[in-house]
C-alpha cells in the first residue's frame, strides 16, 4: 500500500514536472506569432517602427564600431556625439584597459537618476559587441544584421524575441532605454510595443 502511494506521488510529480517544463517552453515563446500569419506589408510596417528604435540614440549609442568610442546624447539634446572624458570600451568592451564603465555606471536595478547621472541597469554596463554595430548604420543595413546569425548572436526572430525577455528579466540595457531618468529622450512607443513589433516582423519573414 504505502509503496504504491509512493509510485503515485512519483508519478503524479513527474507528470507536474513535465506539465511545467511544456508551460515554461511555451510561455518562453508567448511573444512569438505563427510564421507566415503576417503580411510582408504588416511586417514592413513594423520594421519601420523597429527601426525608429534601434536608430535611436538610447539604442544606438552602445552598438559602436570596433574603435569602441561610447556615444552619449545628454539631456536636452537629441544628437549623438563622442562620449565626454576621453572614455573608451578598449577590446573587452568594458573598458577594462582603461577605466572601466563601471567605475560610474554601477550596476543596480534602482530606477535611473535624472540627467547628468550616469546611466545604470541590472547589469554590467558595456558596449555591445562590435559585430552588433548599429550605431551610423542605415535601417537597411540593421534589418539585414539582424538577420544575420553570423551578426547577431546566433538568433532567429524567436531568438531576438527571447533576447528582450530575458534582458528586460534581469532589468538590462533594453527596458532601461525607455525608462533612462529625467531629462533624457525615450524611443518611440514603449517596451512592450517593441516586442510585438519584432515578433510582426519575425512571422512576416
Ligand atoms: C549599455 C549599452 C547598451 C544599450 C543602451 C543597448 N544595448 Fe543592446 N546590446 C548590448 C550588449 C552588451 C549586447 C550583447 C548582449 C548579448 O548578446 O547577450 C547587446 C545585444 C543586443 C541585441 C542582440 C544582438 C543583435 O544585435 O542582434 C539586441 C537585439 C539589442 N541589443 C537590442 C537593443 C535595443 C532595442 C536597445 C534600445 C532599446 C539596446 N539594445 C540598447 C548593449 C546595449
Ligand atoms: C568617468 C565616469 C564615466 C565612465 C568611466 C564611463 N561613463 Fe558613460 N557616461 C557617464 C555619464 C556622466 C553619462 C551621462 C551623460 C548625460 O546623459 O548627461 C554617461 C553616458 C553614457 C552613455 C549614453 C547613454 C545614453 O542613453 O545616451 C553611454 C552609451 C555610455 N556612457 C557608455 C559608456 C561605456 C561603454 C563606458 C566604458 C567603456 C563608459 N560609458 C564609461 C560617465 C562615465
Amino acid at each position: 500500500m504505502k509503496r504504491s502511494l509512493v509510485a503515485i506521488a512519483l508519478a503524479a510529480s513527474s507528470i507536474s514536472a513535465l506539465a511545467g517544463f511544456v508551460l515554461a517552453k511555451d510561455s518562453s515563446n508567448k511573444d512569438a506569432l505563427p510564421p507566415g500569419s503576417v503580411s510582408q506589408t504588416d511586417g514592413l510596417k513594423a520594421w519601420k517602427r523597429i527601426e525608429a528604435v534601434v536608430t535611436h540614440p538610447r539604442c544606438a549609442n552602445c552598438h559602436v564600431d570596433a574603435n569602441a568610442i561610447p556615444i552619449w546624447t545628454p539631456a536636452g539634446e537629441t544628437k549623438p556625439r563622442v562620449h565626454g572624458m576621453n572614455i573608451h570600451g578598449g577590446e573587452s568592451r568594458i573598458g577594462a584597459e582603461a577605466l572601466v564603465c563601471s567605475t560610474c555606471h554601477v550596476t543596480s536595478t534602482f530606477p535611473n537618476e535624472p540627467a547628468p547621472a550616469p546611466p545604470h541597469a541590472g547589469i554590467d554596463w558595456q558596449l555591445a559587441p562590435v559585430e552588433f554595430i548599429w550605431f551610423g548604420k542605415t535601417g537597411a543595413e540593421i534589418c539585414t544584421q539582424l538577420r544575420d546569425p553570423k551578426r547577431n548572436g546566433g538568433r532567429d526572430a524567436v531568438g531576438l524575441l527571447e533576447h528582450l525577455r530575458h534582458d528586460a528579466s534581469l532589468n538590462g540595457f533594453i527596458p532601461r532605454s525607455w525608462d533612462p531618468g529625467t531629462g533624457r529622450t525615450t524611443p518611440p512607443g514603449t517596451f512592450e510595443d517593441h516586442v510585438k513589433d519584432v515578433a510582426l516582423w519575425g512571422a512576416a519573414g
